[in-house]
């Protein structure tokens, strides 16, 4: 059983069959899907999901290129909705200096991240980290107020020391598509080092899918190329990779005592 800790089922990419590709989940082994906010309007759609699906869970935040419409009263509404038991972490929360060069945006979103980080302190949640070439803000703010709290640094793009810093802070690395990709070499060094018990799997769908799907839309049901890889890199057998990280999703993100009976199949 597969426990896909970072999807977007909220994404238009899923507008024409979200349906139809959910039902299909269970029966092909996905187990629990997280879905990841990230403004005000995919949290609400996310929380939805959660409503409709018993096995999807989700997180509710805002995504660093998306901290334009961040403020005390999305703060508020968060805390609010931060009661439902199906919301499960703040996230994605982090920065991505990617796409905002300017100094200006990057401050902002070092603001907004720090405030969420608080925030998710203060309801004792763990965090979905993004952090796109911000290695060391991230690496900085995380120290200076993420210490403990648990969460992911989900597809985690940087070195193999910054991993394992992470790990020694109560972080678990998150790990999807882009292993099977044939330019991996960072991330495979970085799933080498670290402590199979310390590694989630994710899809990020649509984006990211794996090989031999690579660019084209991405699901949780291609998760089992990534465990493929996991398992040949780690020397594990596919199903003892697939325990491991289910195990270590359901700890990471302090949900045993929510989740449903693992033969409700529903829909
Ligand atoms: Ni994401």
């Amino acid at each position: 059983m597969i426990f896909d800790t970072h999807a977007h089922y909220d994404d238009e990419a899923f507008s024409e069959d979200r349906e139809e590709l959910i039902g299909k989940l269970n029966e092909n082994g996905i187990r629990y899907v997280v879905n990841i906010g990230t403004c005000r309007e995919t949290c609400v759609q996310t929380l939805r999901l959660t409503e409709k699906y018993p096995f999807f869970f989700g997180a509710i935040g805002f995504h660093p290129s998306d901290i334009a419409g961040f403020n005390e009263n999305e703060e508020r509404w968060f805390r609010e909705q931060a009661k439902n038991e199906k919301i499960i972490a703040i996230g994605e929360i982090g920065l991505d200096y990617y796409w905002d060069k300017e100094e200006e945006v990057q401050e902002k979103q070092r603001e907004a991240f720090v405030s969420q980080l608080k925030l998710a302190r203060q309801l004792k949640l763990p965090v979905a980290v993004h952090s796109r070439e911000a290695a060391k803000d991230t690496m900085d703010i995380i120290k200076e107020h993420g210490q403990g709290l648990g969460g992911v640094i989900h597809c985690y793009s940087y070195h193999v020391q910054d991993a394992l810093a992470y790990v020694e802070m109560g972080y678990y690395i998150g790990v999807g598509g882009v292993l099977t990709f044939k330019n991996a070499r960072k991330l495979r060094e970085v799933v080498e080092a670290v402590p199979i018990e310390r590694i989630v799997l994710e899809t990020d769908c649509p984006y990211l899918a794996p090989e031999p799907y690579r660019g084209k839309r991405n699901s949780s049901l291609y998760l089992p190329y990534v465990v493929e890889k996991l398992a040949e890199i780690k020397g594990l057998t596919p199903s003892e990779v697939e325990d491991i990280t289910f195990k270590n999703a359901v700890d990471m993100y302090r949900i045993s005592h929510v989740m449903n009976p693992v033969n409700a199949i529903s829909g």
